[in-house]
C-alpha cells in the first residue's frame, strides 16, 4: 500500500522544501521547541537534554503532539523521510493514545520498528482534541540514519482524516495521509536543563486517561499588542508598503509578519557557502550563488513549501532567491491598454522614487569590470545582423523594440541589494516598526466588510496566534500571487469553488466567517506569466562556466578569492549577461513583445549530435507585455496547496504564433555568425514540435490573481470590504515589458500613497 507517495514526490520536486522554523513556546509547563500547522490545527513540539547529555540521555527526546480530534492520526518523520527514516505514529484509542515506532526502506506501508523506547509522559483524550506527551529513548540512532540536533534539520508530519485499520493495534495498517509538511527544527535551541525534571513527570503527574480529560495547563497564551497596520508578507510590495508607511505614520504601529526567516546577513542569515566561512556572505548576498538556488543538495528551504511553483519564502519574497534582473518600468507598464485605472498611468513620479532609493547597475562588479561577457560579442553579432541596435537598457526605457545592452540589476557593492538593504533596512531602524518572522497568516478575521485583525500560526504573538488591529486599523496582504490569494479564500472572499475547499479543512473552516458574508469576487482569475522557451547554443569563445555547478561547494579558486577579498568578479553578478527586447505581430493584428535574457551555461541539452559541454550559453525568450493568455490560481489539495488550477501559457494560439515568429527570427541569423551552433533544438527537430512539446514554459513572474478592477479597487482595497488592501505581484493586470521585480516596486510605491490618502485609516 502506497503510504507516503506525495511526500516522495514533493521531496524529489523542490528538496525537502519547507517554509516554517520551530519557535519556543510553552505548553503543560514545558518550554518546546517546534510549530503549530494551522492547516490541521497541530502542535507538534520537542525537548532535547541538555548539551551537557551523554551517553544513552544524549540519544533521546521528548515530544508532543496536540491535535483536534478530527485528525484520526498523526505520524512524525525525525528526518522528513519516508524511507531509511525514524517514524512515529499516534492515535487516539478509547480515551488513551496507541503509538509505535515505524520503518520502511521503501515507498510502502512502514512496519513496526523494534528499538526505540517510548513512554508517555501525558495523554488526554476529549471531545475537541488530543494530546500526547511522550520520551523517546534510543531515538536519535537507526539502521541507516541518525538525527544530528547540532544543526537545524527538516523533519515532516503527516496528518491521516481516515480512522488507521484497527485503532486498538499499535501495528495497525493505514491509508495514506491526506496532509503533510516540513519544516525546519532549530535544535540547537531545543535543549533544556530541566530534561530531568520533565522526563520524571515534573510539575504535572504522568498520566493514561480513560476517557476523562487530564488535567493539562491550556495551549500558549500571549497578549497580544493590537496594530494600527498589518502589512502580511516580506516581499517587493510588502517591503516597499512596510516602510513607507511607517515613514508617514511615526505615532502609528506598523506590523510586517513574514512566514519564512532571514537572508541576507543584514536580515540575520547565517547561510554561508563553504568557500565563504567565516565570512557574513550569505547564498542570499552572493549574487553569483544565484543557480545554486535551483540545484541544491540540502533543503531548499527558501522556496514555499506549499506553492507548486518557485516562491520565495524568506524576509524579501521573491527578491531574496531571484536572478536580480531590474528594470525600470515604462509607460506601456502602467497604461490603460494594460488593464490600469486611468488614475495610475501618470507613474512617472513613483518610479523615480523607487529609483532613488534603488539605482540599477549594468556593471554589478564594483571595480567597473564585465566578467564572464563572452556571450555579448557572440549576441551583437547575432543581433546586429537581424537589426538591432545596442543601448543602455535602463537610460531608455521606452525603447523596447529591437535593442540589447548589458543586463541591469538591483545589487550593490557586489551584493543582492534590492528592497531589503533599502526599504526594508529603513523601516527597521524605526521604532514604530516590527517584523516577525517565522510566522504565517492563514486568515483575516472580519465582521462582515470590517476586519479586525489577522489569524496567525504564532502563539507567541497573540493567543492563539491572533494579532487584533487599533479602531480604523488595515491589514495589507503583499503575500504575492499565490500566497495572498491563499488567505483571502481562507477569509471567506473569492469563488465558490475555492471557499468549499476551505470548509472542507477542518482547522481552516473553524476561522471562516459565516456564510452570509462570503464575498465572491474572482480571486485567482485572470493570471498570467511568461511563456518562456530557452535556445542552447554552442560557440568556441563561451566559457559555460562548468555550468554553474560548483558555484556552491568547489568555485573557480581565483574567482572566489577575487570575491572574498573585494566582492568583485564573477560573484558580483548572477547568471543572465545580455538582454534584449523586439516587437512582434500575431496573427491577430496585435503586437506583442519578446523578451531574450542570454546566460553562460544551460538547463538542458537534447541532442544526438557531440558538442562541447564547456561553450554552451542559452537564450531564453519570453513572451512578454501583450500576451493575451490568461490562466487561474487557487488551491490544489486539500492541505491547501497554491499553484496553478489552469496554466496561463498559450491559452491563447495567437501567442504561440507570435513566440515562435520571434524565436525563427532568431534562430535565422545563427548562420550568419561564425562558429555558433544552435544545438537545441538541433537539426532533427522542427522550432515548431519543440515549442509544441515544451514541458515548463513558466517564468515565474506570476500577476493577475487578484487584478486591479477586479477583485481590488484603484486604491487596491479589497471589494466589498473596508479596511483589506493588496500590493503586490497579484494586484497586477497585465505582465510587465520586462522581469518584474522593478515595476512592481513603482506600484507599491505608487499604491501606499493611496492607501495613505485614503480617508478612514487609522
Ligand atoms: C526563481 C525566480 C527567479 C526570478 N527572477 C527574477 C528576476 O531576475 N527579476 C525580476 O524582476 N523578477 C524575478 N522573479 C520574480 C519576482 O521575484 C517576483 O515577481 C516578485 O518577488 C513578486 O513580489 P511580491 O511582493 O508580489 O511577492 P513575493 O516576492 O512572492 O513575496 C511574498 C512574501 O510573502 C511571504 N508570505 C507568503 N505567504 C504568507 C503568509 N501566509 N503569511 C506571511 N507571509 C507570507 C513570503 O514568504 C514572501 O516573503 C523571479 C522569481 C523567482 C521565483
Ligand atoms: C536501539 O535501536 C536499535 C534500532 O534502531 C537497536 O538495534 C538497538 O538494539 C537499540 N538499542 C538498545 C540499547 O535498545
Ligand atoms: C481538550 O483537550 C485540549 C488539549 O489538551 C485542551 O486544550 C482543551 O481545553 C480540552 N477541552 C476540554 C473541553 O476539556
Ligand atoms: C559583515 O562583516 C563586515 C566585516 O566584519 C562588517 O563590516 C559588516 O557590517 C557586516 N555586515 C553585516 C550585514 O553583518
Ligand atoms: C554597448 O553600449 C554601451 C552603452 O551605450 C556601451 O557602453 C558599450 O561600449 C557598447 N558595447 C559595444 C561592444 O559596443
Ligand atoms: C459587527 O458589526 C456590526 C455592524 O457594523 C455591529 O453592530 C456589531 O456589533 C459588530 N460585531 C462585533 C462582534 O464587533
Ligand atoms: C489583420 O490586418 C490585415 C491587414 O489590415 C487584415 O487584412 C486582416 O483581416 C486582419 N486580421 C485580423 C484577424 O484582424
Ligand atoms: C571544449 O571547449 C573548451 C573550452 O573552450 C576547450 O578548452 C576544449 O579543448 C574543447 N574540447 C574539445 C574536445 O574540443
Ligand atoms: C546535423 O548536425 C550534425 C552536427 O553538426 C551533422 O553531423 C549532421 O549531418 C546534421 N544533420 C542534418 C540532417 O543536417
Amino acid at each position: 500500500m502506497v503510504w507516503c507517495r506525495r511526500l516522495l514526490a514533493l521531496a524529489s520536486a523542490v528538496g525537502c522544501a519547507l517554509a516554517q522554523s520551530s519557535v519556543s513556546y510553552s505548553d503543560s509547563g514545558i518550554t518546546w521547541q517546534g510549530i503549530f500547522d494551522p492547516t490541521y490545527g497541530v502542535s507538534y513540539g520537542f525537548v532535547l537534554p541538555p548539551t551537557t547529555a551523554t551517553g544513552a540521555l544524549a540519544q533521546e527526546f521528548v515530544a508532543e503532539i496536540v491535535s483536534p480530534i478530527a485528525n484520526k492520526w498523526i505520524g512524525l518523520s525525525v528526518n522528513g523521510q519516508m524511507a531509511f527514516d525514524l517514524l512515529i505514529v499516534a492515535w487516539p484509542n478509547n480515551g488513551q493514545i496507541v503509538y509505535s515506532t515505524r520503518y520502511t526502506t521503501d515507498y510502502i506501508q512502514p512496519t513496526v520498528y523494534p528499538g526505540p523506547i517510548i513512554t508517555t509522559l501525558q495523554s488526554s483524550v476529549n471531545a475537541t482534541s488530543w494530546k500526547w506527551i511522550f520520551r523517546c529513548q534510543n531515538c536519535t540512532t537507526w539502521s541507516g540514519g541518525s538525527l544530528n540536533t547540532a544543526n537545524p534539520t527538516v523533519p515532516a508530519w503527516v496528518v491521516g482524516l481516515i480512522p488507521v485499520d484497527t485503532p486498538s493495534d499499535p501495528a495497525s495498517n493505514m491509508a495514506q495521509h491526506d496532509g503533510f509538511g516540513f519544516w525546519g527544527q532549530i535544535w540547537p535551541l531545543a535543549h533544556s536543563n530541566d530534561y530531568n525534571s520533565i522526563i520524571s513527570g515534573g510539575g504535572s503527574t504522568p498520566t493514561t486517561t480513560s476517557g476523562a480529560p487530564a488535567s493539562t495547563s491550556s495551549a500558549p497564551v500571549a497578549t497580544a499588542t493590537p496594530y494600527d497596520y498589518i502589512v502580511v508578507g516580506g516581499g517587493p510590495g510588502g517591503l516597499v508598503t512596510a516602510d513607507r508607511l511607517s515613514e508617514a505614520l511615526p505615532n502609528k504601529k506598523i506590523l510586517l509578519l513574514e512566514r519564512g526567516g532571514p537572508s541576507t546577513a543584514q536580515t540575520g542569515g547565517t547561510d554561508v557557502p563553504p568557500w565563504a566561512t567565516g565570512t557574513n556572505l550569505t547564498r542570499f548576498d552572493i549574487p553569483g550563488e544565484f543557480q545554486a538556488m535551483f540545484g541544491s543538495s540540502g533543503p531548499t528551504y527558501w522556496y514555499c513549501s506549499d506553492v507548486t511553483t518557485f516562491a520565495g519564502c524568506v524576509i524579501g519574497g521573491g527578491t531574496s532567491i531571484n536572478g536580480g534582473l531590474y528594470w525600470y518600468p515604462n509607460t506601456q507598464d502602467f497604461s490603460t491598454a494594460r488593464g490600469w485605472p486611468a488614475s495610475w498611468t501618470n507613474y512617472q513620479s513613483y518610479a523615480a522614487k523607487l529609483q532613488a532609493r534603488l539605482p540599477s547597475t549594468d556593471h554589478p562588479s564594483p571595480d567597473g569590470k564585465l566578467y564572464l561577457e563572452q556571450t555579448f560579442p557572440v549576441m551583437q553579432k547575432l543581433l546586429g545582423n537581424l537589426g538591432y541596435s545596442n543601448i543602455t537598457l535602463n537610460d531608455n526605457v521606452n525603447f523596447r523594440d529591437h535593442v540589447y545592452g548589458y543586463s541591469a540589476y538591483n545589487f550593490q557593492k557586489g551584493k543582492r541589494w534590492g528592497p531589503v538593504a533599502t526599504y526594508f533596512k529603513t523601516a527597521s531602524a524605526r521604532s514604530n516598526f516590527k517584523v516577525v518572522y517565522n510566522t504565517v497568516v492563514a486568515s483575516v478575521a472580519r465582521n462582515g466588510s470590517t476586519i479586525t485583525g489577522v489569524q496567525t500560526n504564532n502563539p507567541l504573538i497573540g493567543p492563539r496566534g491572533f494579532i487584533p488591529l487599533n479602531k480604523n486599523g488595515r491589514v495589507i496582504l503583499s503575500a504575492g500571487s499565490f500566497g495572498t490569494p491563499r488567505i483571502l479564500f481562507q477569509s471567506g472572499i473569492g469563488p465558490a469553488d475555492q471557499i468549499a475547499l476551505v470548509q472542507q479543512s477542518n482547522v481552516a473552516a473553524s476561522f471562516l466567517p459565516p456564510k452570509s458574508q462570503f464575498i465572491n469576487l474572482p480571486v485567482g482569475m485572470n493570471v498570467q506569466d511568461n511563456p518562456s522557451i530557452n535556445l542552447m547554443f554552442t560557440h568556441p569563445s563561451i566559457d559555460a562556466y562548468d555550468n554553474w555547478a560548483p558555484i556552491w561547494s568547489s568555485p573557480r579558486p581565483a574567482d572566489a578569492a577575487q570575491y572574498l577579498k573585494s566582492q568583485t568578479g564573477v560573484f558580483a553578478s548572477s547568471s543572465p549577461r545580455v538582454s534584449f527586447w523586439s516587437a512582434l505581430g500575431g496573427p491577430d493584428n496585435k503586437t506583442r513583445w519578446m523578451q531574450g535574457t542570454v546566460r553562460p551555461g544551460f538547463d538542458s541539452v537534447t541532442t544526438d549530435y557531440p558538442y562541447n559541454a564547456s561553450q554552451v550559453f542559452s537564450i531564453t525568450l519570453y513572451l512578454s507585455t501583450g500576451v493575451t493568455s490568461r490562466g487561474r490560481v487557487g488551491l490544489t489539495s486539500s492541505a491547501l496547496a497554491a499553484g496553478a488550477l489552469v496554466n496561463p501559457w498559450f491559452t491563447d494560439p495567437n501567442d504561440k504564433a507570435a513566440l515562435l515568429s520571434g524565436i525563427n527570427n532568431v534562430i535565422s541569423g545563427v548562420k550568419q555568425v561564425p562558429g555558433l551552433t544552435l544545438i537545441t533544438p538541433d537539426n532533427t527537430t522542427t522550432v515548431e514540435d519543440y515549442v509544441n512539446n515544451y514541458v515548463n514554459l513558466g517564468s515565474n513572474h506570476w500577476v493577475g490573481s487578484c487584478s486591479i478592477g477586479k477583485v481590488v479597487d484603484e486604491n487596491t482595497l479589497v471589494m466589498g470590504t473596508k479596511n483589506l488592501f493588496v500590493v503586490d505581484a497579484s494586484i497586477v493586470p497585465s505582465l510587465f515589458t520586462g522581469n518584474p521585480q522593478g515595476p512592481i516596486m513603482a506600484m507599491a510605491e505608487q499604491a501606499v500613497t493611496k492607501i495613505l490618502a485614503l480617508a478612514g485609516g487609522p
